[in-house]
């Protein structure tokens, strides 16, 4: 190396230092302000997640109910996530597709077990924000919409999941179970599912990156999401069964027309109590 090339490379490591030292200066600013906060309750506070002092109040979308309550900003907050203790292994080795549910209802505080590992908000203490689920250089480019079918709290409907505030927005009211079957090859556990995720995305977001390899990152990124979101729902009790078969335009007309949904589908994720 010559004596300018080492200088270059001493002042480049000051300036990566001065900024993960900024980065970190930042993140423990905000996490103090409240600004970040993880919708992760439990075990996991003091391993690198920003810590709520157990004091689950303190997470802006905590929920001391059962029900989910409209507040003034038009959002469902949803119930802190706690990741419990069923070992990872267990989950895995137990899952199976599961296509038909018993007519029971889904509790909110499984559904948002499920949602945050799909493309939930998690914290650490080097990066910030990040997600769930692994993103191509974090360009994020999924969606969840979420048909509410038999859940305890929420009106049947098509909701939008918000992850910075772990929330469900409604986006269009009525039992769209059957029309998303209708969709999706007539596929019964569509119809019946007490809830069912479809994972949407904007390509846009990751191609303006990535250009055309983008595409094949969103496909593994919506893979990476709905393995998490099935083995959430594993841990919890909760069947589910990936759809793939699907009338791409009819699926995108009826999310569009009903629900302002410009995104496109990409798996459908019907969801409930396994008979
Ligand atoms: C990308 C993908 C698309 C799928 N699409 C459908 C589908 O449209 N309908 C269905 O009943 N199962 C679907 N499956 C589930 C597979 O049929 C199932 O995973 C496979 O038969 C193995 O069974 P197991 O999941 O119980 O291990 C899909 C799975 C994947 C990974």
């Amino acid at each position: 190396m010559t004596f300018r090339g080492w200088k270059f490379a001493v002042a480049k490591q000051a300036f990566l230092g001065v900024t993960l030292v900024a980065v970190v200066v930042l993140v423990g600013v905000l996490s103090g302000s409240n600004l970040i906060v993880s919708p992760v309750a439990g075990p996991n506070q003091g391993q690198g997640m920003i810590s709520t002092n157990g004091d689950r109040s303190a997470l802006p979308w905590s929920q001391s109910r059962a029900l989910a309550a409209e507040s003034n900003d038009g959002m469902f907050h949803l119930p802190a996530v706690d990741p419990g203790s069923q070992h990872l292994y267990e989950a895995i080795f137990q899952r199976r597709s599961q296509r038909q549910f018993r007519d029971e209802p889904v509790s909110l505080q499984d559904l948002a077990g499920v949602l945050w590992a799909g493309v939930g908000l998690t914290v650490d203490g080097v990066t910030g924000p990040t997600r769930a689920a692994p993103s191509a250089g974090a360009t994020n480019p999924l969606r969840l919409v979420v048909c509410v079918q038999d859940v305890v709290g929420l009106e049947p409907g098509l909701y939008g999941y918000e992850p910075f505030d772990h929330a469900l927005i409604p986006l269009a009211e009525g039992r769209f179970g059957a029309k998303l079957a209708a969709a999706a090859l007539r596929q019964t556990a569509v119809a019946d599912a007490p809830v069912t995720v479809i994972v949407t995305a904007d390509y846009g977001a990751t191609t303006g990156r990535y250009g055309e390899r983008g595409y094949r990152y969103v496909y593994f990124e919506a893979g990476h999401a709905v393995q998490n979101m099935v083995l959430a729902g594993e841990t919890l009790g909760l069947g589910s069964v990936i759809i793939g078969a699907f009338e791409d335009e009819k699926l995108a007309g009826i999310l569009r027309t009903a629900a302002g949904v410009a995104q496109a589908p990409l798996l459908l994720l019907p969801l409930g109590w396994s008979r």
